[in-house]
């Protein structure tokens, strides 16, 4: 027997059709409010609110003066015309309430830590307090919208997927390292003291030997771990559509994905994309937008610097003098000044200078070049330039940044368009910090075939058969075709600098797997996190995530991470290691 009165009708739902109808509601007092005496509860459930009326002869009316805000009720009563007097036309159940005839209290709530139904007091309050409370929090209607809209985006996908022949297999996430370039978590093995398991960063190497199994069309909504440090576009664990295809070049890869998103930005938001989408190459991306993540919504390119610019900034013959303009809107120049000088504490191992002329006095970084930089850029009242000096990809890449941010801070990106572009014709390889060779994008990514002969003459021009997928100025999806080569394989761990013992120890299943008949093959993951909040005009993936960690990669809610019990540390034999 039901222990309690469930719902017939869900509460956002009733209408002026349903007059008459005796309904039983379940959900949350949303609030409760007394006019002489009568009294009226908004009855809350995930679909919205419905009014609840209760006279003072109804023998409930006591029990309905202690209901408090958050109580969780079952509610029975007839649906009646509210009088034309009390229409409440913003609210799409306003038409009509519920006259009470039953009432069960099912929970009773405290007052909540976080005001989650004043949106104005909700700006105010951390995003951290936000995340110990995250089941409140999710009660809010935006919270519970982005996580429907989520759903629907994968649903989409899912379905487009399925419906031309792909196969959804799950891989494992307790493997060996599969390395995309952060560093692994590592699970310790009790059986195997000393062992671990490391999460998988990402179905690589698995979907590779799917394809080599024969599976030809693969897909997975795969977890991914990568242990970096967080972002407002970076998780922990991030959710990724994976994809990979035998018998395929570039060009297919790519136009299943615009099929894919064509469709699933219609179903999903009744938004269209450009067909085909635009693309660039990657030093042409570099050569404009500075970046390889460009947010295209708006012009602002970037400049090269003259002569008399290069002689006032003293740029040695190797380096560039790269400048980015931009109007400052109605921004007052000091606050503008503010956002760049945010900029500037990053990094280092280039020159950077600013000068922004607003309705005052010229605000500069560097007093001793500030007006005759101004002179030289011409620059005009509510202008502002920003200039970087040194290596090419490096100023580049840090205008390219600044301008994606400037972007949104001035408002100049529209923001009903979806700017969705490729970026292809990457570098296979780049030098990482300490000047080592290490991939670009994996290292099971193909070079261009044309480019195989300079991999032992000038590596650094080889270009990789890889492309990424932007939206907004966010890199939402990576992928490439793969290496089905054993040789080509070999030689390219070995410019990375595995030993043939590294490179047996880590990736000899692979490279074994390579010589039992390997189909050419590629494909691509999609940040769903990253895709989900993009297109709904969020810039924290944690929107878009129903318990993310925080900035400080922890959950305030669970603690994690925590201590683990002594048994447990003990049973792993890493008491000793961590007291
Ligand atoms: P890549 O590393 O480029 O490629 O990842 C693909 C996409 O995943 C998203 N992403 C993230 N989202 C949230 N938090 C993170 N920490 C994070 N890291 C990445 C991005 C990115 O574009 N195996 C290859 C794909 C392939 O070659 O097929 C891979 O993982 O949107």
């Amino acid at each position: 027997m039901s222990t309690f009165l469930k719902r017939t009708h869900w509460c956002g739902e009733l209408r002026r059709e349903d007059v008459g109808c005796e309904v039983v509601i379940n959900g949350w007092v949303h609030a409760v409010r007394k006019v002489g005496r009568i009294s009226f509860v908004l009855v809350r459930d995930r679909t919205g609110v419905i009014q609840v009326v209760v006279g003072s002869r109804n023998p409930y009316y006591r029990v309905v003066e202690g209901l408090a805000p958050e109580d969780v009720v079952a509610v029975r009563g007839v649906v009646r015309a509210r009088p034309p007097s009390q229409v409440n036309p913003e609210l799409p159940t306003g038409e009509v309430e519920v006259e009470l005839s039953e009432l069960i209290v099912l929970s009773k709530a405290k007052p909540l830590p976080i005001p989650i139904f004043d949106p104005e007091l909700m700006k105010t309050t951390s995003e951290s307090v936000r995340l110990k409370y995250r089941y409140l929090d999710l009660r809010r209607p935006e919270m519970f919208f982005n996580l429907v809209s989520r759903a629907r985006f994968l649903r989409t996908l899912r379905n487009s997927l399925d419906s031309r022949g792909f196969v959804e297999v799950e891989t494992p996430y307790l493997a060996r390292s599969t390395p995309e370039g952060a560093r692994d978590f590592l699970v310790p093995s009790r059986l195997y003291p000393g062992r671990f398991y490391a999460l998988t960063q990402s179905p690589q190497l698995f979907k590779q030997l799917l394809m080599i199994a024969g599976f030809e069309r693969y897909y997975q909504f795969a977890r991914c771990f990568r242990d970096e440090d967080p972002r407002a576009d970076r998780q922990p664990e991030f959710t990724q559509l994976d994809i990979e295809m035998s018998f395929v070049t570039k060009e297919d890869v790519i136009s299943l994905v615009e099929e894919l998103m064509r469709e699933t930005f219609a179903k999903t938001l009744n938004a269209e994309l450009p067909d085909p989408l635009p693309r660039l190459t990657y030093s042409e991306a570099l050569k404009k937008y500075g970046i390889d993540k460009p947010d295209i919504r708006f012009e602002n390119l970037l400049e090269d610097g003259g002569e008399d610019l290069r002689v006032l900034l003293n740029a040695g013959s190797g380096e560039s003098v790269r400048a980015l303009r931009f109007g400052i809107g109605g921004r007052a120049a000091g606050a503008v000044r503010e956002f760049i000088e945010g900029f500037l504490t990053h990094e280092d191992a280039i020159r950077r200078y600013y000068v922004i002329k607003g309705s005052g006095a010229l605000l500069s970084n560097d007093e001793s070049v500030g007006s005759e930089l101004a002179k030289l850029l011409d620059v005009g009242v509510g202008e502002a330039v920003v200039v970087a000096v040194g290596d090419y990809v490096r100023t580049s890449e840090f205008l390219g940044g600044l301008r994606n941010a400037l972007g949104r801070y001035l408002d100049l990106v529209r923001k009903d368009v979806f700017a969705m572009l490729w970026i292809t014709e990457f570098p296979l390889f780049e030098l990482n910090e300490s000047g080592v060779l290490t991939p670009r994008h994996h290292p099971f990514t193909s070079p261009r075939p044309e480019d195989v002969s300079k991999l032992d003459v000038t590596p650094l021009d080889v270009i990789a058969q890889s492309y990424d997928l932007v939206l907004n100025g966010y890199e939402i999806g990576g992928g490439s075709i793969r290496i089905n080569n054993r040789g080509l394989q070999e030689k390219i761990f070995t410019m990375l600098g595995l030993t043939i013992e590294e490179m047996y120890d880590r990736y000899g299943f692979l490279l074994e797997a390579l010589d039992y008949g390997a189909p050419p093959h590629g494909g691509i993951a999609i940040g769903v996190d990253r895709l989900v909040a993009v297109a709904l005009g969020h810039d924290s993936i944690r929107e878009v995530i129903a318990f993310p960690k925080n900035k400080e990669m922890m959950d305030p809610m669970t603690g994690a991470p925590g201590k683990p019990p002594e048994e447990h540390l003990r049973e792993i034999k890493w008491l000793k290691v961590l007291l």
